[in-house]
């Protein structure tokens, strides 16, 4: 009888035991739905991502909506279907989204948004926003070109802006043009879409030297790519790059330092996709019952052409 009741508890303790390691091992699963690819920075954030994800041991499902703002909200409601226990997306223009984070919030899965802010009333649709200050990152273009810009008279900038409706193109023009209003001697002589990509910036910067030839002093793109397009384009058209052009741009990607150490871009203002490290935090602390800021904001740079050689073997993306 003793010898039966040992045998019966050592079998339910041993069951007990090959439970354990796969309740133990039951991982937290990531939806996050990405952009695209339009640009290095993207690409870095992917990276970024991706690799924090496997360093903490989350399973992530990653979606590229290939800038299409439909295949993000198709995305979402797949991880919603799928249960999953976070949702994180960086939304690729700030409006549109009610709908779709109204069933995130009813089937009670927490939202965060990353890199880019959604335009919606109802702020309980997600639990944090993580990313970069694309106001400032405008005002410290704008700055810089205060600052630094030597010519007297009347300056003539062009612009490139980023995608249209796109959190980063709307701060980053407001940021830029709330410092340069100060000297009304700086104007916005041409302002454009390049949609965040260097075949775009190249385009758009060849219609506006045809439009005002040399009568550009300055381009503010907003990002390295478009200005690393636009470069080209200057090139082509027999003008020199940094020198007659100033040019401006945001993200400070290894591309843009090179850009720099050949003397062919001014500065760039930094904005840093390796958010995947506190993001994956992030998604530990929720499901940790913890409450998160309702805004994490990254610190960051300015970087010009003449510390680039400099900092370039530090650069991470
Ligand atoms: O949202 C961040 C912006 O998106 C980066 O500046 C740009 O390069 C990217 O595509």
């Amino acid at each position: 009888m003793t010898l039966r009741r040992r045998t019966i508890l050592t079998a339910g303790t041993l069951a007990l035991a090959s439970a354990m390691p796969a309740l133990a091992q039951k991982k937290i699963v990531l939806g996050f739905s990405q952009i695209g690819a339009e640009s290095e920075w993207r690409t870095a954030n992917s990276e970024s991502i991706k690799a924090s994800a496997k360093d903490a041991g989350i399973e992530l499902k990653f979606s590229d909506a290939q800038q299409k703002q439909e295949n993000q909200i198709k995305a979402i409601r797949s991880f919603i279907a799928q249960k999953v226990d976070v949702i994180a997306f960086s939304p690729v223009v700030e409006s549109g989204w009610g709908t779709v984070l109204r069933e995130a919030k009813a089937a009670k899965i927490p939202v965060i948004l990353s890199d880019r802010a959604v335009d919606e009333k109802d702020d309980s649709l997600w639990v944090s926003f993580m990313g970069s200050d694309f106001v400032e990152e405008g005002r410290r273009a704008g700055r810089w070109l205060l600052e630094n810009y030597k010519g007297q008279g009347d300056v003539n900038i062009v612009e490139l802006q980023g995608t249209v409706g796109s959190a980063p193109a709307i701060d980053r023009k407001k940021g830029f043009e709330e410092i340069i209003k100060a000297q009304p001697r700086f104007k916005i002589i041409r302002s454009q879409t390049g949609d965040f990509t260097r075949a775009k910036g190249k385009e758009v910067m060849e219609a506006f030297l045809k439009a005002e030839g040399k009568k550009i002093n300055v381009l503010y793109a907003h990002n390295d790519d478009m200005a690393i397009g636009a470069i080209q384009a200057i090139e082509e058209a027999g003008l020199k790059p940094a020198k007659d052009i100033t040019i401006i741009s945001i993200d400070a990607v290894k591309g843009a330092f090179e850009a720099m150490i050949a003397g062919k871009l001014n500065v760039s203002v930094e904005c840093s996709p390796l958010l995947g490290p506190q993001l994956m935090q992030a998604v530990k602390d929720l499901k940790a019952g913890k409450t998160l800021p309702r805004r994490i904001v990254t610190q960051e740079g300015v970087f010009p052409m003449e510390v680039a050689a400099k900092e370039f073997p530090k650069r991470k993306y």
